[in-house]
């Protein structure tokens, strides 16, 4: 479809991750031309399938419905000459030290400037870069290809904010839009983005919007305003979830329940109910390599950001605790068996990235353990990504539990919500639950016991003194 307002214009995607992909996906929706340009070949010849190559909801159907205004390819060439806005989506891996590693951001840059014509071009920086970057970025093309042809071409800060699992809703019904830039580009970015700011597109029957969803908000800066604000947000959200997990775990101590205390904290408007869930702490591909680029861009200047140092120390320490949990009722881990329920950071994707899963078997298995995983989507991408992790592999979550020592509840599928957990729990060897991430809501009626994050409520019965 074309919106009202769009004009049929060539995009080019760099870096086809969770962003790009979705990025390339939505702009073809919206009735442009799109080339989505991967240096992964492998990842192209599966997209020119039809297939997506990571599991994300709905792309692949997006994908059918828009085969015919995107190419995919490896190739530069193709596109980039004739691209009116070029996008950015290049994944900022963390160096050893905290650092932003923007190699792969100089490499498409590089590249870009290769390819430059002397045509009027935007380029769209979606990748979260160190505050700063998009300076860098100008003058990177300017050494490249000249100060003429580098001058035709304009840097746009737009960070994303898309969580993974729920990339379309998030994309066709942001909360809001951040640009950063000059004046009369981001003019041109609030045509392009028109059909969504102004919600004129014509909805996906297979996405649905929020309720109460409007439109988004358009927050219109400079460049640097614009990096900061990803860094920003997305550390705010890490200190809410360290902040709830500290609190969870005093609640232990006091006799508190968490979900009971989060509940009265998040209906303060003021605060609001969101990443309030205490549990293992947050993973995945931002929070974590976020923060502790934070910290690091601080340092240069010499200005320490001890609440999110912190925040990053309750997090890690956080997945430490659940093993210590379960150390504490197995008395000894070795040649334990262990049923660990999830591997991916969160439901709905397989993104392994920094989850709390990878740590537990890690941790698991150094005090002698022995762990049998299972996962509804992510067991596949764990055989190739974690060899370097000891674990036996579950089809079911049955197989999982049979004879198991304990079991960890390592992330919140809703199929591990659903679980009839009086009935699994019987092949268990000794049915020990740790709830990493506090999914049993009900009281359980068989002889359990079960540990949560900053609860203890449900096994009450069964309970053992763990503490003085
Ligand atoms: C995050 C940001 O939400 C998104 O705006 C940004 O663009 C990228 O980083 P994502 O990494 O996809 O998105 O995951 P998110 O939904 O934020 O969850 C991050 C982690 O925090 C998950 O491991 C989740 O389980 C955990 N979490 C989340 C909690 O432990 N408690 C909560 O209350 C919320």
């Amino acid at each position: 479809m074309l919106s009202k307002q769009g004009k049929n214009l060539n995009i080019t995607v760099l870096g086809l991750g969770y962003v790009g992909l979705s990025t390339a996906l939505v702009l073809a929706y919206l009735g442009h031309q799109v080339t989505g340009l991967d240096i992964d070949s492998s990842k192209i010849e599966m997209l020119k399938r039809g297939t997506i190559p990571l599991f994300e909801p709905n792309l692949e159907t997006l994908m059918s419905r828009v085969q015919e205004r995107v190419v995919w390819s490896s190739d530069n060439h193709i596109s980039i000459p004739h691209a009116d806005f070029i996008f950015l989506c290049v994944q900022t891996p963390v160096l050893e030290g905290g650092q932003s590693d923007l190699t792969f951001v100089e490499q498409v840059v590089s590249a870009i400037a290769l390819n430059l014509q002397g045509r009027t071009q935007i380029m769209v920086n979606k990748s979260t870069v160190p505050v700063g970057t998009g300076k860098r970025i100008k003058s990177l093309l300017e050494r490249k290809a000249g100060r003429t042809l580098a001058d035709r071409c304009q840097v746009v800060a737009n960070p994303e904010f898309l969580s993974e699992g729920s990339a379309l809703i998030d994309s066709l019904y942001p909360h809001r839009m951040v640009l950063g830039g000059e004046i009369e580009v981001l003019r041109k970015m609030l045509e392009l983005y028109a059909p969504i700011i102004q919600q004129t597109f014509e909805p996906l029957d297979f996405v649905v919007c929020p309720s109460g969803y409007t439109q988004p908000e358009v927050i219109e800066t400079t460049l640097e305003s614009a990096e900061m604000t990803k860094y920003a947000a997305n550390a705010f959200l890490a200190l809410k979830i360290s902040y709830a997990n500290e609190m969870a775990n005093l609640c232990e101590h006091v006799g508190a329940d968490i979900l009971d205390v989060m509940a009265g904290v998040g209906a303060d408007r003021r605060i609001g109910p969101h990443f309030l869930a205490a549990g293992a702490g947050w993973g995945g591909s931002c929070l974590g390599k976020d923060t502790r680029a934070l910290v690091k861009l601080a340092e240069v200047y010499d200005c320490p950001l001890p609440i999110i140092s912190a925040a990053i120390a309750v997090n890690y320490q956080q997945r430490i605790k659940v093993v210590e949990l379960l150390e504490r009722h197995l008395k000894d881990l070795k040649g334990k068996r262990v049923a660990l329920l999830g591997l991916s950071f969160k439901p709905h994707t397989d993104d392994l990235r920094d989850s709390p899963a990878h740590d537990f078997i890690a941790d698991i298995t150094n005090r002698g353990g022995r762990v049998i995983a299972h996962d509804p989507v992510a067991m596949k991408r764990a055989n190739t990504e974690w060899n370097h992790l000891d674990y036996l592999s579950a089809n079911s979550v049955e197989e999982a539990l049979q004879d198991a020592d304990a079991c960890i509840i390592a992330t919140d599928w809703p199929e591990y919500v659903a679980l009839d957990w009086d009935r699994v729990v019987t092949s268990m060897k000794s049915p020990i639950l740790i709830d990493a991430r506090n999914i049993i809501r009900r009281r359980l009626k068989s002889p359990i016991i079960l540990e949560q994050i900053g609860r203890k409520v449900l096994g009450e019965a069964n309970y053992p003194q763990v503490k003085p």
